[in-house]
C-alpha cells in the first residue's frame, strides 16, 4: 500500500464500509472471531493463546501453538514482523535479542545495531537485517527465564517460524482436533516496516486468501495497535476477514504521531470515535486495565465504560493479557510473595467475563479455558433458574 497520507489515516476522510447487518446468532463455534455476526450475551467468550501458550512455551513458537490448542484455545496468536527478504514471521519485536540466541552466534555479531522503532531507542539485533535463511539458523528461547524457568528447558529447541508455517500448523492442528483453531496475526511495526519498503499488510491478506481464510467468520483475524493499516487494509487491500484495533491505556498508534496526528488512543474511545472506528474494524483489544481499573495501590478497581460503549458502537471487546503468575496481577489476587508463583488467576478472569468481554487474550489458555467454562455455567444456570 503506500505511501501512507495523513488523509488515508483520518478515518472521518476515509471510504466507509457498509457495516454488515447481524445475521442469525452462531453457535458458540470455537476459533470465529466475535465480529459483526455475533451475539455476545448468547455466546461463550473467547480464549486467545497468547503468542501461543508463553506461560508454558518460549513464545512464537510452534510448539508454543500446538499446546494453546491442545490446553483449549479457542484462536492462536502470532505477532508479525518481516525479515530483509520481505518475509512475514513470527516474533513480538522486530528486535530479536530477548526471545532468540542471536547473541550467542558470533556470526552474526556484526549486526548488532542501534535504531529508533516507534520513538523508542533500541539497541539489538532485527529482524529486516536478516534474511529468511539466516534467521532460520538462529533458536528462540524464552523471554522471562526467572520467571518461568520450566520454559527455558526448551531454549535452543524451536525455530522462528514463518506466518505461512503458522497457517499450516492451524489447518493441521484443526484437522487433528476436529474443531476449528482461529489465528489472529498481529501486524507489528507497520509504519516503520513501510519506511523501510517492507510493508507487510499485502503479505498477510496474500497468505490468508490462500489458506482460504479472507472472509468474515473464517477463524482469521487480523489485529494493530496502528489506524491507518487496519482502515486500508479494508478500502484497499481486500481485507474481508476480521479485524480488531488495539489499544492502550496511555500513548497513541505509532501512525498517527508519524503524521502529526495528536489523538491518543483516549481519544479514539469516546462513544463517537467508537461508532467511526466500527465502519472499519470488528473488535477493540484494549488493554485489561482498561476493561477493570487498577487502584493506584495495585488493587483491582471498578469497570470501566469502555465495554458498554464499545458493544453500543457495535464492536466486540477482547482484552489482553491474563497471566497467570502473581508479578501480572493485581495485588488482591496474588498469592503468596514469589513473583513466579500463580495467583487467583480463575477469580480474576470471571471479573473480566462478568464486565462483558467477548473473549480474552491470555498466556496460560488452559487457565482461560477453565475460567470461560466456569463462567459460562454459571451463567446459563441463572438464566435458567430464571
Ligand atoms: O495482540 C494483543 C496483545 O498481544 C497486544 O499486546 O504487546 O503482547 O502484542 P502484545
Ligand atoms: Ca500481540
Amino acid at each position: 500500500m503506500r505511501p501512507r497520507t495523513v488523509a488515508a489515516a483520518t478515518l472521518a476522510a476515509a471510504t466507509l464500509l457498509t457495516p454488515l447487518t447481524a445475521t442469525a446468532a452462531p453457535q458458540a463455534h470455537p476459533g470465529h472471531w466475535p465480529g459483526h455476526h455475533w451475539q455476545p450475551e448468547a455466546a461463550a467468550p473467547l480464549v486467545v493463546g497468547h503468542r501461543g501458550a508463553s506461560a508454558y512455551r518460549p513464545e512464537h513458537t510452534l510448539a508454543s501453538y500446538e499446546l494453546a490448542a491442545r490446553l483449549g484455545a479457542d484462536v492462536i496468536e502470532p505477532d508479525l514482523v518481516s525479515t530483509k527478504d520481505g518475509v512475514l514471521v513470527v516474533r513480538h519485536e522486530n528486535e530479536i535479542s530477548g526471545t532468540t540466541d542471536v547473541a550467542e552466534r558470533p556470526e552474526f555479531a556484526d549486526r548488532r545495531a542501534t535504531k529508533t522503532i516507534d520513538g523508542v531507542e533500541l539497541t539489538g539485533w532485527f529482524t529486516e537485517d536478516f534474511t529468511l535463511a539466516e534467521l532460520k539458523t538462529l533458536r528462540a528461547v524464552e523471554r522471562l527465564p526467572e520467571l518461568r524457568q520450566e520454559s527455558t528447558v526448551f531454549d535452543g529447541a524451536f525455530e522462528v517460524p514463518t506466518f505461512e508455517e503458522v497457517l499450516d500448523e492451524r489447518e493441521r492442528l484443526s484437522k487433528e482436533l476436529r474443531r476449528d483453531i482461529g489465528v489472529i496475526p498481529e501486524i507489528k511495526h507497520s509504519t516503520y516496516f513501510d519506511s523501510l519498503g517492507l510493508s507487510m499488510e499485502e503479505g498477510v491478506v496474500r497468505a490468508l486468501e490462500e489458506h482460504r481464510l479472507n472472509r468474515p467468520g473464517s477463524g482469521a483475524t487480523v489485529q494493530s495497535f496502528e489506524l491507518t493499516n487496519l482502515v486500508e487494509l479494508r478500502t484497499e487491500l481486500g481485507l474481508r476477514a476480521d479485524s480488531v484495533f488495539l489499544t492502550s491505556s496511555t500513548g497513541a498508534p505509532a501512525d498517527l504521531v508519524a503524521q502529526g496526528d495528536p489523538r491518543q488512543y483516549a481519544d479514539l474511545l469516546v462513544p463517537s470515535a467508537l461508532r467511526d472506528l466500527a465502519r472499519h474494524v470488528d473488535s477493540l483489544g484494549p488493554s485489561l486495565d482498561q476493561v477493570v481499573a487498577l487502584e493506584e495501590d495495585g488493587t483491582l478497581g471498578e469497570e470501566t465504560r469502555l465495554v458498554d460503549d464499545a458493544h453500543a458502537a457495535g464492536l466486540t471487546v477482547v482484552p489482553y493479557t491474563l497471566r497467570p503468575e502473581n508479578q501480572f496481577l493485581p495485588v488482591d489476587y496474588r498469592l503468596g510473595e514469589d513473583p513466579a508463583d500463580f495467583g487467583r488467576v480463575l477469580d480474576l478472569a470471571q471479573v473480566y467475563f462478568e464486565a462483558g468481554v467477548d473473549g480474552i487474550f491470555t498466556d496460560a489458555p488452559d487457565l482461560g479455558d477453565v475460567a470461560r467454562d466456569r463462567f459460562v455455567a454459571e451463567r446459563d444456570g441463572q438464566e435458567r433458574a430464571g
